[in-house]
């Protein structure tokens, strides 16, 4: 089994695992909670076990969301839409991180079959990171296309009958995320889709949301990737979906 499949079934076990008793702690600190009195000196450690237990639900449910394969429906979609509706839901973050964001959108990028949500939650975790790498202002351009020439449906019709080794999955819509921020050193670039791999501080990343977008991305037999010039010198993500499967 593919090393990412058996981890994430390892993480979804142990995840589901540990939900239920967090389910406890969260509920049993609501009902200690209702019944101190407004000014007693135990509500600010009740406080701090609470937030403590959601940020594991957190952790447990990222882990539920990397090993999850189901509740996938695949519909025709304009990738477009999608990274639109992404930058619609980090638009604060972005302005007050002064970002100027660049749509290099190309023409005549088809319909993809693509999970919807799940397909918004890699660029989410995507354009996040990208965020969170620019926090003192930068750019991000984000640019569609297709792979070669065979994106057009006449001219992938051409090509199975010029090529016979051709396969309807060598047929791409490619996104990619560029930014100016910090950068990955070459040694990082090889962890970053491992899961809890993060340079975040401690109490803010979980080093989920790549392991979580690498997992979707192969659920749609796509491809996920990442360059970068190396520390300060920006990132790319890049994102290849098949447009028939
Ligand atoms: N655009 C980027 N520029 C520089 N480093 C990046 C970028 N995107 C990801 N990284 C690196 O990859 C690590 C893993 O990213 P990932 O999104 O999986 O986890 P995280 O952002 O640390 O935490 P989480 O997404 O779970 O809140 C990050 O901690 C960071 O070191
Ligand atoms: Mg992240």
């Amino acid at each position: 089994m593919d090393r990412m499949a058996s981890l994430g079934q390892l993480a979804g076990g142990i995840a589901h695992e540990l939900n239920n008793p967090l389910t406890g702690v969260l509920g049993q600190s609501q009902i200690m909670l209702e019944k101190l009195s407004p000014t007693d000196p135990l509500r600010e450690t009740l406080g701090k076990i609470t937030k403590a237990a959601e940020r594991c639900r957190k952790i447990t449910k990222g882990l539920l969301d990397f090993s999850r394969q189901k509740d996938y429906h695949f519909e025709l979609t304009d990738i477009t839409k999608i990274i639109d509706g992404a930058l619609d839901i980090c638009s604060s973050d972005i302005i007050a991180s002064k970002i100027t964001v660049i749509k290099n959108y190309g023409k005549n990028v088809p319909k993809t079959n693509v999970s919807v949500p799940h397909i918004q939650q890699v660029f989410l975790n995507i354009i996040t990171n990208a965020i969170q790498t620019m926090k003192n202002g930068g750019g991000l351009t984000i640019t569609t296309g297709c792979h070669a020439e065979q994106c057009h449906a006449e001219l992938v019709s051409a090509s199975q009958r010029r090529d016979p080794d051709f396969h309807q999955g060598d047929n791409f819509v490619v996104i990619s995320f560029k930014d100016t921020g910090d950068g990955i050193s070459k040694e990082n670039l090889e962890k970053i889709f491992t899961p809890f791999f993060t340079t975040k501080d401690p109490g803010k990343g979980t080093g989920l949301g790549l392991a979580i977008s690498y997992g979707i991305v192969q659920r749609h037999n796509g491809k996920i990737m990442v360059s970068s010039g190396g520390e300060k010198k920006g990132a790319m993500f890049t994102v290849k979906l098949p447009i028939n499967q």
